[in-house]
């Protein structure tokens, strides 16, 4: 339904940079007078984050934690992943237990799986929160090109296992967290491995992002029936650690305005906790508002190349989904 409120908000949304800032967030929360995630619960609840160890996945990481979830944590280097949970228990108490895992690497994350499955009786949150981007193009030891492996096929290898156990929670979610840069890009399904053409480092990001929520939305599809959400949210532009080292430039271009690491995981914390009315599965969030998956028609995927695409992920991961 459109209301002035949902007017503003959607001319906001349109001129793109005011939307990103911290503009966006501050007029939104203002606008639809935003309940404070403080208020909602994940006692007796476990949550899964990947790169809990920096940036946004650390803020997650606290806030879950202060929301009563147990978390485990999910990142590629054991000291970070011990330091993470220190500091989250100065601060109050947390019941957090660490899993090493490179997301860029298939066997590594298989192996976490088993870990967690072993570990963890019940799941009921999975954050798909861990990425990166790369300025030369690189192949990992498995064979795949280092962007899309980490943002999409070790998630896909993640979830495909934990999904079962998802579907044994009374309400459980998925998040992905992905980014507006995907709105830049059309993915060739037939160039996955980016192994056309000059490799640009935010060019493959993007590709790697649109086809992680266009996995999302096959799994929104395809656990709907066992009562698991699954969406997808970007946080907009935030100051973070990855932000600083990846785009040093576009950071002092956007200063000031960039959105804090709480402003950038409100949505993500809202689609994890919040009350599951009004949540819809298989959407795109920007600042609890599902968002259109596409700016330009040229990069649009249809529901077969959504099939495609997974299809292809499954082939290249050996996992059936
Ligand atoms: N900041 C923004 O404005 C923005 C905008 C759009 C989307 N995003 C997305 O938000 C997510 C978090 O980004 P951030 O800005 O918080 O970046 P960040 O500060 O660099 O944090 C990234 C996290 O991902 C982990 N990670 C990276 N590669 C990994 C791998 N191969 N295996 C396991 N973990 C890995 C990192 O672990 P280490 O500590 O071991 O490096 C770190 O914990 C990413 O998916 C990013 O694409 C961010």
């Amino acid at each position: 339904m459109i209301t002035p409120r949902t007017l503003v908000d959607d001319l906001l949304e349109a001129l793109v940079a005011p939307s990103f800032t911290r503009t966006g967030y501050a007029v939104r929360r203002r606008l639809f007078g935003w309940e404070d995630p403080g208020a909602w619960t994940l006692a007796g609840r476990t949550a899964v984050i990947t790169g809990p160890t920096s940036g946004l996945g650390r803020e997650a990481a606290g806030s879950l934690a202060r929301m009563g979830a147990r978390l485990v944590l999910v990142g590629r280097d054991r000291d970070r992943l011990e330091r993470t949970r220190d500091e989250l228990a100065a601060s109050g108490p947390v019941a957090a237990t660490a899993v090493v895992a490179d997301l860029s690497s298939l066997a590594s994350v298989r192996a976490a799986a088993d870990e967690i499955l072993a570990a963890e009786p019940r799941i009921d949150v999975l954050v798909d929160n861990a990425g990166a981007m790369f300025a030369q193009r690189a192949e990992t030891p498995e064979g795949f090109e280092r962007t899309f492996a980490t943002m999409v096929l070790g998630p896909f290898v993640l979830l495909s296992r934990l999904a079962p156990r998802l579907a044994e929670s009374p309400d459980g979610r998925v998040v992905s967290v992905t980014s507006g840069g995907m709105y830049t890009q059309a993915l060739p399904l037939d160039d996955l491995m980016f192994e056309r053409g000059a490799y640009d480092g935010p060019r493959a990001y993007a590709r790697a992002k649109r086809a992680q929520v266009a996995l999302m939305r096959e799994w929104a599809r395809r656990l709907d029936d066992r009562g698991v959400l699954v969406a997808a949210m970007h946080p907009g532009w935030a100051d973070t650690p990855g932000l600083a080292a990846s785009l040093p430039a576009f950071r002092a271009r956007v200063g000031s305005q960039l959105r804090t690491p709480a402003e950038g995981v409100d949505t993500l914390l809202w689609l994890a906790a919040a009350p599951r009315e009004g949540l819809v599965s298989g959407r795109l969030y920007l600042d609890r508002r599902a968002r259109p998956f596409d700016r330009l028609p040229s990069t649009r995927l249809s529901a077969a190349d959504r099939r495609e695409l997974w299809g292809r992920v499954a082939a290249l991961t050996g996992e059936e989904g």
